[in-house]
């Protein structure tokens, strides 16, 4: 049995379906019949806007089983209040994303949204969330201006910023001896702002970008581009794709007979939650991520244990994001007896929570945006494999913020 805690809001309903009942029969109160039990709190309606379609579909779907995962570990309650799910499939569309989020926050009244994986979508939900002041956490879109320029006091993320985990990779190749460099992405945010990244990096450590090639989201022809790096023989190449297309690059990449002789990096969505797609083809990729494998901690190992035993899946980045979500907002519905309209209160708990991920510390810059290790990962026997930490503690430098 799920006990629930009164809330304010239960107790508030409590006096007035008290007082709907006065009114058709106080007769029947003052007789003494037995009181009615105390009335549970409405459920919280939590918005979930992901990609359930397209190429980012299995990232949406990981980042909602993790989500699940921590719920239902906590009986399906969080912070004395009953969750319950309103999905909406967001296609990683930007030009439906303000719709679709305005359905959920002014149609179907969601209490927080959680969303999204794409970052041209997100920046179309922080700036709805910033309109009407909605809790909105973020469980994977990179785009820098949601904890930058458009950060706001309801707006958090469990995720990354696009520099976050790219920044450090810069170093990482230069020291690794390459000075060459190109660059492959898709042609919208999240890409750009990773090579961009990166490319700070590299430059800083006195590496060269020779030439930043992109393809437009969501295609996966990629035939040209990697004919074209062929030719142009780098050091190196520094890549962001993800989900579908991350498959597609990484076995094209290979099939051109590439792998082992150009040797490839990038961000870690490029072997993350894809590697039994990619089988040997992206042996020996190293890439940076706030995630590896095999994390040897005790928050990890159950973690893992615990979503295999759910899903028959193994966990990734995309299902620990989704899980510390539901952590982040356990947090801060803690401190509220699990009000969410306690706007204030909610977010200076949520603003300072420290959670024990499976990625390791937790916590959350005066952006919003997480603080955390990156590591730098090898894939190894269909594992991103832990190779050393690339950054402790990172703090995205949040350029343009004023917290209102
Ligand atoms: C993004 O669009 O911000 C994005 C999408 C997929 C990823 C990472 C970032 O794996």
């Amino acid at each position: 049995m799920t006990i629930i805690k009164p809330t304010t809001r239960t107790l508030a309903m409590t006096r007035r379906s008290f007082l709907g009942a006065t009114a058709a029969g106080a007769t029947g109160l003052a007789l003494g019949f037995p009181r009615p039990a105390i009335a549970q709190g409405a459920p919280l309606k939590v918005g979930l806007m992901l990609p359930f379609s397209g190429t980012y579909a299995k990232l949406g779907q990981f980042i909602e089983n993790g989500f699940n995962l921590y719920v239902e570990q906590k009986s399906g309650v969080l912070g004395g209040r009953k969750v319950e799910f309103i999905r909406l499939d967001d296609e990683s569309k930007p030009e439906t994303a303000t719709d679709n989020m305005n359905r959920l926050v002014s149609r179907d009244k969601a209490d927080v949204v959680i969303g999204t994986v794409h970052s041209g979508v997100a920046m179309a939900m922080v700036k709805v969330a910033r309109d009407s002041g909605v809790p909105l956490i973020i469980p994977n879109a990179g785009a820098d201006e949601a904890t930058g320029p458009l950060c706001a006091p309801n707006i958090f993320r469990t995720s990354f910023s696009n520099w976050q985990p790219a920044h450090p990779m810069g170093k990482v190749v230069f020291d690794e001896g390459h000075r060459n460099v190109v660059t492959i992405t898709w042609r919208y945010t999240a890409g750009q702002q990773m090579v961009g990244a990166f490319a700070e990096g590299f430059e800083a450590a006195g590496g060269t970008v020779v030439d930043a090639l992109t393809v437009p989201f969501p295609e996966v022809e990629f035939q040209a581009l990697i004919t074209r790096i062929a030719t142009l023989k780098p050091d190196a190449v520094f890549a962001f794709f993800a989900g579908g297309g991350a498959v597609k690059f990484v076995t094209d990449y290979a099939a051109a007979g590439l792998k082992g002789k150009i040797p490839l990096y990038g961000t870690g969505f490029l072997t993350d939650g894809t590697l039994k797609a990619q089988g040997d083809a992206a042996t020996g990729i190293r890439t940076t991520l706030h995630y590896a494998d095999d994390l040897d901690t005790p928050a990890n190992k159950s973690f893992l244990s615990a979503f295999e035993a759910k899903t028959g899946e193994t966990g990734d980045i995309y299902a620990v994001q989704g899980f510390d979500a539901a952590a982040l907002l356990e947090a801060g519905l803690g401190a509220t007896d699990g009000n969410a309209s306690a706007r204030e209160a909610l977010f200076a708990a949520m603003a300072g929570a420290k959670i024990d991920s499976p990625r390791g510390p937790l916590s959350f810059s005066a952006a919003h945006n997480p603080i955390q290790n990156i590591y730098l990962r090898e894939v190894r026997d269909g594992r991103n494999a832990l190779v050393s930490v690339a950054g402790e503690a990172v703090q995205d430098p949040a350029r343009g913020c004023r917290m209102a």
